[in-house]
């Protein structure tokens, strides 16, 4: 359930649990409070609590203080450095993290749970919109497999003098939504997310918001020849499908096919995984969940462009039935592909959907997929790497840059794609170690023709191992759904 929220241009009172930004000067212990409350006097009694104590936190994190009007509740000081919106966004996730946290201690028996009162500086619309967004992100939490219930956060109230909120609190709102659906899918155990299941959540979805959708599964994989996903779900109880959602405006003059990496468990099949590897494998259908999540919410925002969703469905097990190393498939492009490595399956399943996608003649196609361990070698946990068509991979970096989440440009070199050299079919689905992220794109490439292509490698972001910051939680992030939608918006403004 998301969190109501409530803009004020004026609080009633000040006790409350209230969050507001600090920043400590480089060379002293000062502490500037940065905030819109208007009253001066009670600002200048803050900074010198806050001095006091000495607090001093960075972007993204937070500091708690007994509020000096009400020892009652906390008074959340949120790490703000500059007023952009990305600094808005991950302090106002950052402080609503610790709201939440603060209030946690109570149990739902405590009838009477406080808002938390956001009063962090800013003029522009955009400004609050980042405010929002944050404060939504980072109210995010997956309780579903939890006995004892907490105390959950019930409503947001943010001080603003911007006009006309309403527009802003929606829209917040859905992409929230979008978010949160990614979140809670990927987190979601794969004994209870089998392919099926993920498509049949994708159907009924597609059909709540206008879309249209069609699953390929059973006799229809091999009638549209899908050797990668039929290859790679050979091995499960579970048999794979493709599935195709479509959002399309009748006035859409430009056209997106969005294909997403559907692995709802990776054990790497017969080369397995080791143990700690395949901890966390649930969430490889993480680049299915966005690009759903992105189509729906494109309806929902009834954005004037074709956008259609390829989720690829597999759950990568070890069985009699499954494909074995040195096995060999053909795709309908006629292009036959060696199987060195069982675990490179998430490109066996992409190559389908990216044929399929194409075979539509989009007018640029964009995968996203937790699909190299190389990437988290080459990019750290917390960076997206996008590669392919130099125009295309331009714009998706640009609309990550809006969007406040990291992605940097990586290359397609040509000379890596010697090693899928294979000696009996066209390539191998594997090649050398060295520049994994880069061969994994190099392999994809022969499966778009000339379509104009992003490809995105979310291995690193998509999860969050380490403990919660900003508004991004421990678990699941839904790191590039809001890039995706920014995508699509910049697309209707050209
Ligand atoms: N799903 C993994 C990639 C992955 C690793 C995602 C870590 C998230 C965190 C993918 O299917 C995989 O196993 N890739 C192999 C490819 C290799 C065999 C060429 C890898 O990265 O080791
Ligand atoms: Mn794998
Ligand atoms: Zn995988």
């Amino acid at each position: 359930m998301m969190v109501s929220i409530e803009v004020v241009k004026k609080l009633d009172s000040l006790a409350a649990p209230l969050a507001v930004g600090i920043k400590t000067e480089k060379d002293s212990r000062q502490v500037q409070v940065l905030s819109n409350i208007p009253d001066s006097a009670f600002l200048a009694q803050l900074s010198s609590s806050l001095t006091a104590v000495g607090a001093d936190c960075a972007l993204g994190d937070s500091y708690l203080i007994p509020s000096p009007l009400d020892s009652r509740y906390p008074l959340i000081a949120s790490g703000l450095t500059e007023t952009g919106s990305d600094a808005l966004r991950q302090a106002a996730g950052a402080a609503i993290r610790a709201g939440q946290k603060a209030l946690s201690k109570y149990q739902e028996k405590d009838a009477v749970i406080s808002p938390v009162v956001i009063a962090l500086p800013h003029n522009h619309a955009d400004q609050l919109q980042a405010i929002l967004e944050g404060a939504l992100l980072g109210a995010y939490q997956f309780t579903a497999y939890q006995q004892a219930k907490k105390a959950q956060l019930q409503k947001i109230i943010v001080l603003s003098a911007v006009e006309n909120p309403e527009k802003i609190i929606a829209k917040a709102q859905l992409i929230a939504q979008a978010v949160y659906q990614v979140r809670d899918l990927v987190n979601t155990p794969a004994r209870d997310l089998n392919p099926q299941d993920l498509a049949d959540i994708a159907v009924a979805e597609a059909a709540k918001y206008g879309c249209q959708a069609k699953v390929f599964a059973g006799a229809d994989l091999a009638k549209e020849q899908l050797a990668g996903i039929a290859a790679v779900g050979a091995g499960s109880a579970t048999p794979p499908r493709l599935v195709r959602v479509e959002w399309a405006p009748a006035q859409a003059n430009y056209s997106i096919a969005l294909v997403g990496k559907g692995i709802t468990f990776d054990s790497g099949g017969y080369s397995l995984k080791p143990p700690t590897s395949m901890v966390d494998m649930k969430t490889d259908m993480t680049g299915a969940a966005t690009v759903l999540a992105a189509t729906l919410s494109a309806a929902r925002l009834n954005l004037p462009i074709r956008v259609t969703a390829w989720l690829c469905l597999a759950e990568n097990m070890v069985s009699a039935s499954s494909i074995r190393p040195d096995d060999v498939i053909t795709y309908r492009n006629g292009k036959s592909v060696e199987i060195n490595n069982t675990d490179a399956e998430g490109r066996l399943v992409l190559a389908d959907g990216l044929l399929m996608a194409c075979a539509e003649e989009p007018d640029e196609v964009i995968d996203i997929a937790t699909l190299t361990g190389a990437a988290v070698v080459a990019l750290g946990e917390r960076l997206s790497g996008i590669m392919g068509t130099p125009e295309i991979r331009k714009a998706v970096r640009q609309a990550a840059d809006t969007a406040g989440e990291a992605a940097w440009e990586m290359p397609l070199p040509a000379h890596l794609a010697t090693g899928l050299r294979s000696r009996i079919a066209d390539m191998k689905n594997s090649g050398k170690r060295p520049g994994g992220m880069l061969v994994a794109g190099l392999f994809l490439q022969n499966f778009v023709g000339n379509t104009p292509w992003a490809h995105i490698d979310i291995a690193g972001p998509a999860f969050n191992n380490e403990s919660a910051y900003g508004y991004t939680p421990a678990g699941a992030t839904g790191i590039m759904l809001r890039t995706l939608v920014q995508h699509l918006e910049n697309k209707c403004q050209n």
